[in-house]
Parts: C-alpha cells; sequence; structure tokens
C-alpha cells in the first residue's frame, strides 16, 4: 500500500469573458483525469477551480452589453460550471476570484510583501484615452507597426512579423476603444520586487521536479535577469481596491493565481478542512497546478514568489501543457474549428473527447492535435471495437442462455491475472501524466481480450448443448476482464464506467477493486455503453462552429412538407416534385441513411396515422414514429429491412421522442410505399 496522501489541484481559472473551449477542456480534462486517479488511489485529494473574474477586458465587455460586470460574471459563471459538469469534470469547489475569500487573502499577501519590503511605489508614463478616461493596456493600443508597416497592429507584437516593441514605438497609435490617439499621462503604481526573489525560486527549481521544458524556460528567465512586476491599475478597473491605495486596484494576474487559495478556503469553510494545513510553509501537504505553457511566467516565478514573500507554502510543482491544434492549425473560427464545449456536447459524446486527449497526452510541454478523422476512427476502433466490444460479445449469451448470471468458474484465470499484472505500469504512467501510454497499455490488454475471444468462440459453443457450462465460463471471463478494463479506464471515460458498473451491478470501481473477483452474479441486461462516432456528426459540429451559418443553435428548421408525415396531394396522386435545389455530393454525404431492421411494430394510442417502430441499427436501437398506418399493419412491418435517415435531428411528438425517419414514396391518392433493401443488406449498413 502507497501511503496515504493529501493532495490539493487546481486547474488555471478560465476567464469570465468567454465561453469554454476545446481547447481549454484539454487542461481541465488533464487534470480530471489526474485527480479522479488520485481519489480511486484511496489518496485525499481536492481539486478547486475558479473563474477569472476581473480586468479590464471584462470591465468594458459588460458595458458593451449593458449590464453590471457582477451580472457578467455571474452568468459566465454558471455557463461554464454547466460546461464543465457536461464533460464530467469534477471539481470539489467551482469559485469565483471576485469573492469575499479572495478579497481578504489578496489583501492578506499584499500586506505581508509590503511589510516584508518586496514592493516598491513608482510613477510611470502610459497610454491613456482622453476620451474613455482611462489608461490603455497594451491590448487596446492599435497602430501601424514600426518593424513591417502592418496597419492595425496590437500595442505590443505585430501579427504580421511577429516583432515585439513597445506601444510608444506604433505609428499612428489610436485607441482601440475611441479610436483617437492615446496621450502619455503619469501615475502611480505598485511594484513587487520579484528580483528579491531569485535564490529562493533557483533552489525550488532544483528541489521540485519540474519538466525539462520548463526548467529550460526558467533559465532563460534567470539568464534575462527577473524585472520588477507591476501589480496595480487605475480606476476605472474592475478588481480588488488596493486596502492602502484608494483609486488602486490590484491587477488582475496578482488576485487570479490568489484565486486557487480562495476557493479551496470556501472548500474548506464548506466542508470542514483545515486551511492552514495546505497552505502553511513546510506542509506535508501536496500542491499542483495545471496549466498551459502561455501562462507560465506567473506560476513559475510571480506565483511562487508571492507565496515565499507571504509566508505560505510552495507549490511542489507546476504541471505544464501545450495548446491544442485542430487538424494541425490553430483553432479557427472561420474553418469551424473554434469548438466551444456546449457546441460539442450538441453533437457528440464527451467520454469520446475524454479519451481522444487522453490517447494524445504525454507529460510533456508539446502541443497536442486534434485530428478530427483520427479522433473519429480512433474512438471506434479503441473504444467501441476493442473495449465496449468485449461486453457486448459476452452478455448476450449470458443473458439469453442463463438469465443474467454469471458462473462461479473462470475458463482461463490467467487472462485475468495477465490483466492484473499491469496495474503497476499503468498506475505510473497515470501518475506521470503519461496518459497516451497508459491508453496504449489498457488497449493491448483489450487486444488480448479479444483475441482470447476470437480463440474460445463461444458462439460456436452456444451451438453445443452439451457445452452450457463452458460457455457460462468463458462469457463469463470475458465480462470479468472487461470489468478490469473498467477499472483502468475509469480515470478517462468516468460516465461509461459508470454504466458498466450498474451493468455488472458492481460497488463504484476503485483501484483496490483489481483485487476483488465478480462473484457469480446477476448481470444487467447490456445497452450498448457507447455507439460509433459518425462523420456527419462530426460535421455538423463544424458547420454549427461556423460563424456564418445562420442556424448555429444546431436545431432544424420545421421539416418540410412532402414528407412521409403529410404527403401532399396532386392531381395525378402522384406527388409533385416540389422545387428544391441542386446540390453536390458533399451535401448529399451529410444525409446518414442506414439499412435498419423493425424489430417490433406497434399502434400508437390516440394517433390515427402513426405507427411506433423499434429499430436495430447495427446493434443500436432506435425509436420511430412513422405515419404509414393507413398503408401498413404493424404485424406485417416487423422483421422487414428499411431505410432510416440516421441523423435527422430526434423530434418530440406528443407520443415520445422519435429518433429518425423511415424513408417511404408517397402520394395522396395512391398511398405509402416504404422502401427497403434487397436480402442480405445487413442492419446498420450505410446506404449512399
Ligand atoms: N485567466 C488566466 C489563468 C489564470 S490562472 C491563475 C487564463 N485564462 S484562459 O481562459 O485564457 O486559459 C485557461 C487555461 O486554458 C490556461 O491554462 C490556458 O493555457 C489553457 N488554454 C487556453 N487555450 C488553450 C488551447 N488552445 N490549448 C490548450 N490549452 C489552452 O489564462
Ligand atoms: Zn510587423
Amino acid at each position: 500500500m502507497s501511503p496515504h496522501r493529501r493532495i490539493l489541484v487546481t486547474s488555471a481559472l478560465p476567464y469570465a469573458n468567454g465561453p469554454i473551449h476545446i481547447g481549454h477542456l484539454v487542461e481541465y480534462i488533464q487534470t480530471d483525469i489526474w485527480v479522479r486517479y488520485q481519489k480511486m488511489r484511496g489518496h485525499e485529494c481536492w481539486y478547486v477551480c475558479a473563474d477569472d473574474a476581473h480586468g479590464t477586458a471584462i470591465m468594458l465587455r459588460a458595458e458593451q452589453e449593458g449590464v453590471t460586470p457582477e451580472a457578467l460574471i455571474d452568468q459566465v459563471w454558471a455557463s461554464h460550471r454547466r460546461d464543465f459538469a457536461g464533460f464530467n469534470v469534477a471539481f470539489d469547489n467551482y469559485h469565483t476570484t471576485h469573492s469575499p475569500e479572495n478579497r481578504a487573502i489578496s489583501a492578506l499577501i499584499y500586506t505581508r510583501l509590503r511589510d516584508a519590503g518586496h514592493t516598491a511605489v513608482r510613477t510611470i508614463r502610459q497610454a491613456y484615452d482622453p476620451l474613455k478616461q482611462l489608461f490603455l493596456p497594451d491590448r487596446f493600443i492599435r497602430g501601424t507597426c514600426p518593424r513591417c508597416a502592418a496597419p492595425d497592429q496590437y500595442g505590443d507584437n505585430c501579427e504580421q512579423c511577429g516583432g515585439t516593441y513597445a506601444p510608444t514605438d506604433l505609428i499612428d497609435a489610436v485607441s482601440a476603444l475611441s479610436g483617437v490617439p492615446p496621450v502619455q499621462r503619469e501615475s502611480e503604481h505598485v511594484f513587487f520586487c520579484l528580483g528579491h526573489f531569485e535564490a529562493v525560486l533557483r533552489d525550488w527549481l532544483t528541489r521540485s521536479d519540474l519538466q525539462p521544458g520548463v526548467v529550460n524556460k526558467l533559465e532563460e528567465w534567470f539568464a534575462v535577469g527577473l524585472q520588477d512586476w507591476d501589480i496595480s491599475r487605475d480606476a476605472p478597473y474592475f478588481g480588488f481596491e488596493i486596502p492602502d491605495l484608494p483609486g488602486k486596484y490590484f491587477y488582475v494576474w496578482l488576485d487570479a493565481p490568489i484565486g486557487y487559495f480562495a476557493s479551496f478556503r470556501h472548500l474548506c469553510d464548506r466542508v470542514g478542512l483545515d486551511f492552514e494545513t495546505f497552505v502553511k510553509p513546510q506542509s506535508t501537504t501536496e500542491l499542483y497546478h495545471f496549466i498551459g505553457k502561455d501562462i507560465m511566467y506567473f506560476h513559475t516565478l510571480f506565483w511562487p514568489a508571492m507565496l515565499h514573500g507571504a509566508n505560505f507554502r510552495l507549490p511542489t510543482n507546476v504541471f505544464v501543457h501545450g495548446f491544442l491544434t485542430v487538424d494541425g492549425q490553430k483553432m479557427s473560427k472561420s474553418r469551424g474549428t473554434f469548438i466551444t464545449a456546449r457546441t460539442y456536447l450538441d453533437h457528440l459524446n464527451p467520454e469520446c473527447l475524454r479519451y481522444y486527449f487522453a490517447a494524445k497526452l504525454g507529460p510533456g510541454i508539446d502541443d497536442i492535435d486534434l485530428n478530427l478523422e483520427d479522433f473519429q476512427a480512433r474512438v471506434n476502433a479503441d473504444l467501441v471495437g476493442k473495449v465496449v466490444n468485449i461486453a457486448s460479445r459476452c452478455a448476450a449469451f449470458i443473458r439469453r442462455d442463463f438469465g443474467g448470471n454469471l458462473a462461479a468458474d473462470d475458463d482461463e484465470p490467467a487472462l485475468l491475472a495477465s490483466l492484473r499484472a499491469a496495474r503497476e505500469d499503468i498506475a505510473h504512467c497515470f501518475e506521470a501524466r503519461d496518459y497516451a501510454r497508459a491508453m496504449r497499455e489498457v488497449m493491448a490488454l483489450a487486444d488480448r481480450v479479444n483475441q482470447y475471444i476470437d480463440r474460445r468462440k463461444p458462439w460456436v459453443i452456444a451451438k453445443d448443448p452439451s457445452a452450457r457450462a463452458e460457455l457460462a465460463r468463458v462469457c463469463s471471463t470475458g465480462l470479468r476482464a472487461f470489468r478490469l478494463l473498467m477499472i483502468y479506464l475509469k480515470p478517462v471515460v468516468p460516465a461509461l464506467v459508470a454504466e458498466a458498473e450498474r451493468f455488472l451491478r458492481c460497488a463504484p470501481l476503485t483501484w483496490a477493486a483489481l483485487d476483488l473477483a465478480l462473484p457469480p452474479q446477476e448481470i444487467a441486461p447490456f445497452t450498448p455503453l457507447l455507439t460509433r462516432i459518425e462523420k456527419a456528426k462530426v460535421e455538423a459540429m463544424l458547420d454549427a462552429s461556423k460563424p456564418t451559418v445562420p442556424n448555429p443553435s444546431g436545431t432544424p428548421p420545421p421539416a418540410p412538407a412532402g414528407t412521409t408525415l403529410a404527403p401532399p396531394a396532386s392531381a395525378s396522386g402522384v406527388a409533385e416534385v416540389p422545387e428544391v435545389p441542386e446540390i453536390g455530393i458533399d451535401d448529399f454525404a451529410k444525409v446518414d441513411l442506414r439499412i435498419a431492421r423493425v424489430t417490433t411494430a406497434r399502434h400508437v394510442e390516440g394517433a390515427d396515422k402513426l405507427v411506433q417502430l423499434e429499430l436495430d441499427v447495427g446493434g443500436e436501437q432506435r425509436t420511430v414514429f412513422a405515419g404509414i398506418k393507413q398503408a401498413y399493419a404493424p404485424a406485417a412491418l416487423e422483421g422487414r429491412l428499411v431505410v432510416l435517415v440516421a441523423n435527422l435531428a430526434p423530434r418530440k411528438m406528443r407520443f415520445g421522442l422519435s429518433q429518425g425517419m423511415v424513408l417511404a414514396a408517397s402520394g395522396s391518392e395512391s398511398g405509402i410505399f416504404l422502401l427497403n433493401a434487397d436480402a442480405g443488406a445487413l442492419p446498420g449498413m450505410r446506404v449512399k
């Protein structure tokens, strides 16, 4: 048994002025997997985060929308929480930096730094917008690049040539807020003397196990020399007023990392934990910050220095990850690859992205790419094809032939032993954040289980009435192997595993459950735990992410006349072909047509046109209400192969949810004619 650890973990605090997107999710999913793993090991691990609610950008956006900053951040906070919950990111506390706890701890840290002589007040000259009457952050000054003469560049760097410069060097600079040229104005600012902490930081660097990429960066910064840091801003500013300096506010990046402690303080008060134990110098607890590589300077220099100067413990480590690209490029609104968490959730299962990120995330700080074709292929091949498939291959026999009861004995205990033997390796990978390697190992184990099933062929054994016990043993071994894989995958796909726990009727799986055996109990009927990602869904998600789409919510327009539900009348009895625009093959490819088998067909109480169809679409079950009752008796439909529009948005009807549409030719007098497939077609086959 490893000793009991007490761990506090954070992810960077997302800005409260925009939605969570899939780039952010790299970090929250990476952290959540690590935290879930620690909890499964039985350690005490607390995961806190918050919205980063202060600063000029948020103040201006609120003004633009005609609301108070408080109203804006409340609304964004609620939407961030929904998004994180949607991706099963399980914070123990999600707070905001605009909180009483943060105000108190920020004031405490500031006064301690000041009293210890680590701050200095100096007068600086700065760009000021005389019309808006505020000092302008560099990002709010635009002008012509002094290097390459590109027009309309930011005050601190040029997107054309990549040059960096002082805003005063910009040619024809104007305020991005009012369009008037800024003037230079003097103002007093408070600086944090970072240079006082060089020895402390160098010592921290050698004592903590920082990633090599982080160490290199720090060495570079030490070589350049540590500069004092301006931690104050003039009114108007949305933030905390500095206690002894009325009209001056803490710069957002001063109170943002303190927000980690504030969120934890809030948690401590809520659940009765001792805050000091975790934050005092020489604490025996562990503290980890997960961040992206763009905010390393704040977390590996300013933050540890502030902590030390104010007599708090230093982080045990700062875990840095790279940036997400989509199909090899920066996320882009015009390409539809700036995908928000919400848009993703509207189209796809969050567990798929969690798995994919895990399969790509190593311990380093390299960027990671979401290649959408690879995403679909990988999830379908690994999670659906290898893992879930094990359960569906074995469960059916156990239900059908043994009333759901597992056998007491296993057919091949050595298979289960070999799965268990991987535990230390996989544990080490999770601990070291090498999830890519952990997933490779788990998939290699899943391969082994599938090979076992292929070798033992339960579908052949099932034909031999004298081999009942053998069949039960083989399928039970398969399901027990599946349970072990579920343990290894639980940090990554917790919702999928929760479904599996229900299906296996076992207690919530922990790492220690590797030592337990699944008793000869009755399992629940198997329902597909995960279905394949369809290309059309991925494409619909990209479409919905493009700014020009007139219908970005993803809801389809109302069904046009001429569907099977309301055939239009015409003199000939044949429906007139309505005027429809010509489409390309790409448009047609967006319609996902599938062969489906009608497993049951029923009358619908109170509906004189509808038949309720239960369809088998190759392992997936669908319910569809079709307006074909005048032409078909339900009993005549059972067993028939039909063509289903599988990616039609589900439609809520008075009688239930209709998950797709069955194709039929129709005319008011000549009747309704279902399309069917020639014998030999299999449910789930694509029609094109
Ligand atoms: N508010 C600051 C953090 C303050 S922490 C005391 C901030 N917010 S952010 O919303 O811009 O980013 C939050 C986190 O998401 C950061 O760690 C950032 O690196 C990460 N990411 C934002 N976009 C990302 C990608 N495209 N890819 C990977 N991570 C990304 O910075
Ligand atoms: Zn330039």
